[in-house]
This record gives C-alpha cells, sequence and structure tokens, in this order.
C-alpha cells in the first residue's frame, strides 16, 4: 500500500461484533503503524480472560484497567488501536482519547453485530437469558455517544475486512 504519515493515533470505537480488531489490524498494516487491541493487552497484564476478569474482580475493576491500558497505549508513538466495546462510553476515556486520538466509530446493523457474537458466546455482558435482547438495548443506549466520534465509518455486512479497511483508509 501506499506510505503516508500517520502523526495521531487511530481508535477503533463501536460494539462487540463490530469488527473492530480484525478491521483495526488490517488499518494498520496498510498504514504501517503498530496495531493493538486494548482487551488483549487488558489480558495480557492480568495473565486472564476478560471473561475471568469480569467473573473474578467484577466489571468496575476491568473498566479501571481498561482506562489504564488506553492511557499507556495513548502516551506511544502513533498506533492503531482498537477498543473493547464499552470503552469509548465513558466520558473519562472518550477525553483522553480526543485528546490524542481520531476516534472512529465502526457502526453495523443490530443483525451483524449478532451474527457475529453469536459465534463466540464468551462477552461477559450477553451472559444473560436474552443476549440478542441484551445486544439490542447496549446499542441502542450507546448509538448516540459512538457518534460523537470524529468518523462515523458504516460497516457493510457484505464487505470483507479487507474491502472495509481499504474504504477506511481513503476516509481517514
Ligand atoms: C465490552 C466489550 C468487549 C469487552 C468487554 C466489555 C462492552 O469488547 O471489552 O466484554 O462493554 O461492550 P469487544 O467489543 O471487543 O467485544
Amino acid at each position: 500500500g501506499e506510505r503516508r504519515k500517520v502523526d495521531r493515533h487511530i481508535v477503533l470505537v463501536g460494539m462487540m461484533g463490530a469488527g473492530k480488531t480484525a478491521i483495526g489490524a488490517e488499518l494498520a498494516r496498510r498504514l504501517h503503524v503498530p496495531f493493538t487491541d486494548s482487551d488483549a493487552e487488558i489480558e495480557i497484564a492480568a495473565a486472564m480472560s476478560i471473561r475471568e476478569i469480569f467473573e473474578r474482580d467484577g466489571e468496575a475493576f476491568f473498566r479501571a484497567r481498561e482506562t489504564q491500558v488506553l492511557t499507556r497505549l495513548l502516551a506511544g508513538r502513533p498506533r492503531v488501536i482498537s477498543t473493547g466495546g464499552g470503552a469509548w462510553i465513558r466520558a473519562e476515556n472518550r477525553d483522553l482519547i480526543s485528546h490524542r486520538a481520531m476516534s472512529v466509530w465502526l457502526d453495523c446493523d443490530l443483525d451483524t453485530l449478532w451474527h457475529r457474537v453469536k459465534q463466540r458466546p464468551t462477552r461477559p455482558l450477553l451472559q444473560t437469558e436474552d443476549p440478542r435482547g441484551t445486544l439490542a438495548r447496549l446499542l441502542e443506549q450507546r448509538a448516540p455517544i459512538y457518534g460523537l466520534a470524529d468518523l462515523t465509518f458504516k460497516g457493510r455486512s457484505s464487505d470483507t475486512v479487507e474491502a472495509s479497511a481499504t474504504r477506511l483508509a481513503t476516509q481517514i
């Protein structure tokens, strides 16, 4: 791909199943910058899965770790960062991110999100009687907040990861 200067981090936000990790990794490859998934960083630091962290220490503990990891990553050199679906929802994190990064909401419809998350039923927030309903409610509550991101990138369920990354690269 073409080489151009990336002078700010690019932070991908949005719901579980939006493709933040897959598209983020591909985008970083094209832009020749490092890629980091904040959930993966939290797991490495804690030597536990996200699910175990939620079970053992609770969501509040997880959220504190998430802010720590974001702070550390944002202090480094420009990269693409994919975040967990709740990261952008906290005002504290939005302030941190907006200060040092371009934020991108990977906006995706509920059917596409559900189709993806149901294949990997590990997300702690979806351990409910009606995970699809929970996902729908979260999307409804969070969409206006995701919409505060610098850029809204509308996912198309027909697009491959590669096609999405190509299209996104032209918009940033
Ligand atoms: C969460 C999304 C997850 C993970 C945690 C909480 C959320 O990340 O951070 O389970 O609040 O939406 P993904 O968006 O990568 O699934």
